[in-house]
């Protein structure tokens, strides 16, 4: 990708982008949502059918889980940068395959060197295992942090789990407010 690249140029290729199957799926292309300065960057998987029809992140059922955690831990839903590794639809319950993660890998590190977050969250089993590169059930994965770019990760359940465990109910929510709360004392220091 050339020099001086801005959010909104990357934001713009990954709109027209045929690098793999997936665009003949994308209705309105999804990028990213909530503040590029912040110093959090939350990374999903991919666009769900509510986010193709709408062109935002997390605008479902996982997004409302997700602004619920994102309201106890960060204040707000819009004062942290959300996105998705693959930015293209994918149909519930496939899991994503990795040529399609490789594909988009380029615009999520330009979005990274750009917005140049302290954290980065990462939510769920397919995108923890891509970057930590192993094949691991999210139980052993979930509080794991480790250094991508030079930058702090932290792995945590997908907020879709928890929605389809009764969001706020589910066993596992207040593991995920927990790695959370563990992201933003990194991002505070
Ligand atoms: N699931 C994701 O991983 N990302 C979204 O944007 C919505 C649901």
């Amino acid at each position: 990708m050339e020099n001086n690249i801005t959010l909104e140029t990357v934001q713009h290729k990954a709109a027209v982008c045929d690098l793999c199957e997936l665009y003949k799926g994308r209705i309105k292309p999804v990028f990213a949502r909530g503040n590029p300065n912040s110093s959090v960057m939350i990374c999903g998987m991919c666009p769900g059918p509510d986010e193709n029809n709408q062109g935002s992140p997390f605008v479902g059922t996982a997004g409302q889980v997700l602004n619920e955690l994102l309201v106890k831990v960060f204040g707000g839903t819009e004062s942290v940068y959300i996105t998705n590794l693959v930015k293209c639809f994918v149909k519930p319950g496939i899991s994503l395959q990795q040529h399609w993660m490789s594909r988009c890998l380029p615009y999520f590190i330009v979005q990274v060197s750009l917005i140049k977050p302290k954290v980065i969250i990462l939510l769920g089993k397919d995108v923890c295992n891509y970057f930590l590169g192993v094949n691991e059930e999210m139980g052993k994965l979930r509080g794991k942090t480790f250094k991508y770019l030079s930058t702090n990760v932290v792995c945590t359940y997908h907020p879709s789990y928890l929605a389809r465990g009764g969001g706020k109910q589910h066993k596992h929510f207040n593991t995920v407010l927990k790695d959370f709360t563990t992201a933003y004392q990194l991002s505070a220091n």
